[in-house]
C-alpha cells in the first residue's frame, strides 16, 4: 500500500450517533441520528472521498499536480479538497447554484477552483448540466481526472465498509429501521449491503426529494442541497431499500427549524428530510420501535439559507415552512436530546 494510500485511510473516523425522544400525538419515540457532521469537512461525504481517491490512487497513482474533477452540491467538493490538498493535488468543483454561499465560499478557502454551472437541466435540478461540464473539462483537458461520484463502485463500497459496520455497531440491539437520504444512491447502497449481511431484520428507507428521478419521486422544485438527482441511481437496485418516502422541501426545513428550537442542535436540510420521513412512519400504525436516522451534514452551512427567514421568503417557501410547523406543533411534537447533552449552538452566519 502506498504511504498516500495509507494516509487517505486514516483519513476517517467514527463518527457519533445522539440519541432525541420525539414525543408525537401522546407518545414518545427514541430516535437514534447518526451525526455525519463529525466527519473533518463535516458531512458523510469524507467517506465517499475517501473511497473515490483509494480507487483513483490505485488506478494510477495521485500524484503531485494531479488535476481532479467532480460534480458536486458541495459537499463532495470539500471533502476532496481537503483531502487533495496536502497531496498537492487540484480539485475543480463543478456546482451549481443551490450550493450555498457558505460552502461555495469554503471550496474557494480550501484551494478548489470553482466552475458554477446556472443552466437547468429539465428534471428540477442541474445535474445533467453539471455532468456535461465535467465531461467537457475531461476532453479539452485530457491530464484531468474524473472521480465519478455517480459511476465508480468505490462510492457504495466504502459506506459498505464503514457507515454500515458504524450503524450496525453503534445502533440499539434492537434496530429495525434505518433511514437514508438519497442522491447518488451510494451511502445507501452500500450501508444497505452492509446491514442485509447480517441477517438482521432492518427496515432499509431511501429518503428522496420530489422531482428526484432516484427513487421515481413525484414531480416538485428541489431546494436542498445533496437531496434527489435528475437520473437514476447507477448503485441502487430495488432489493437495496424496503420502502422510499419523499419529503417536500418545506416539510425538511420545518423540521430542521424545530429541531435547532427544541434542541439546539443544527442539522443539515437532508438530515431534516430523513428525520421527516421517520415522523411519518413513527406516526403510522406499525411504527419502529428503534430506528436510526443517517444525518449526511450539519446546519452550519445552511445558516443564510435554510434558517434564515429572508431566504425562505425570497424563494417563495416561507409560508409552506410556517404552516407545516403549525401542523406539526399541532400533532404535539417536541423533540429531546437525552445524549449526549447539548450544547446550544446556532448555525453561523460566515
Ligand atoms: C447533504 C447530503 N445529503 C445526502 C446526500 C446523499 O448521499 P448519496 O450521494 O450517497 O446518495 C448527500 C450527497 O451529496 C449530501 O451531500
Amino acid at each position: 500500500m502506498s504511504t498516500r494510500s495509507a494516509r487517505l485511510g486514516s483519513a476517517l473516523t467514527a463518527t457519533p450517533a445522539a440519541t432525541v425522544v420525539l414525543a408525537l400525538r401522546g407518545r414518545e419515540h427514541h430516535v437514534q441520528l447518526k451525526l455525519e457532521s463529525a466527519n473533518r469537512s463535516g458531512s458523510i461525504k469524507d467517506r465517499t472521498a475517501v473511497g473515490l481517491l483509494l480507487s483513483m490512487e490505485r488506478h494510477a497513482p495521485l500524484l503531485p499536480g494531479t488535476v481532479v474533477v467532480e460534480s458536486t452540491s458541495g459537499n463532495l467538493g470539500l471533502a476532496l479538497a481537503g483531502l487533495l490538498g496536502p497531496m498537492q493535488c487540484r480539485l475543480i468543483a463543478v456546482i451549481d447554484p443551490r450550493t450555498s454561499p457558505a460552502t461555495h465560499s469554503a471550496l474557494v478557502a480550501a484551494g478548489a477552483e470553482v466552475v458554477l454551472v446556472d443552466r437547468p437541466d429539465g428534471h428540477g435540478g442541474y445535474l445533467l448540466s453539471r455532468l456535461d461540464t465535467v465531461r467537457d473539462l475531461c476532453r479539452t483537458h485530457p491530464g484531468h481526472r474524473w472521480s465519478d461520484q455517480y459511476g465508480n463502485a468505490a462510492n457504495p463500497r466504502i459506506h459498505r465498509l464503514t457507515t454500515g459496520p458504524e450503524i450496525a455497531e453503534q445502533a440499539h440491539p434492537g434496530l429495525d429501521a434505518v433511514y437514508v437520504a438519497v442522491s447518488t444512491g451510494g451511502t445507501l447502497a452500500g450501508v444497505s449491503a452492509h446491514l442485509r449481511s447480517t441477517g438482521r431484520p432492518i427496515r432499509i428507507v431511501a429518503v428522496d426529494a420530489p422531482g428526484s428521478l432516484v427513487t421515481g419521486a413525484p414531480q416538485g422544485r428541489r431546494l436542498i442541497p445533496g437531496m434527489g438527482a435528475s437520473r437514476p441511481s447507477a448503485f441502487l437496485a430495488r432489493h437495496s431499500y424496503d420502502a422510499s418516502r419523499c419529503v417536500a422541501d418545506a416539510e425538511a426545513i420545518a423540521m430542521c427549524r424545530m429541531v435547532l428550537a427544541d434542541t439546539g442542535l443544527a442539522l443539515g436540510g437532508s438530515s431534516g428530510s430523513v428525520l421527516h420521513a421517520c415522523l411519518a412512519d413513527l406516526a403510522g400504525d406499525h411504527p419502529p420501535r428503534h430506528p436510526l436516522c443517517l444525518c449526511p451534514d450539519g446546519g452550519d452551512r445552511y445558516a443564510t439559507t435554510l434558517y434564515d427567514d429572508g431566504w425562505l421568503a425570497a424563494v417563495g417557501e416561507a409560508d409552506r415552512v410556517r404552516d407545516a410547523e403549525s401542523r406539526l406543533r399541532a400533532d404535539g411534537l417536541r423533540i429531546r436530546l437525552v445524549e449526549p447533552r447539548a450544547r446550544r449552538r446556532e448555525p453561523q452566519r460566515q
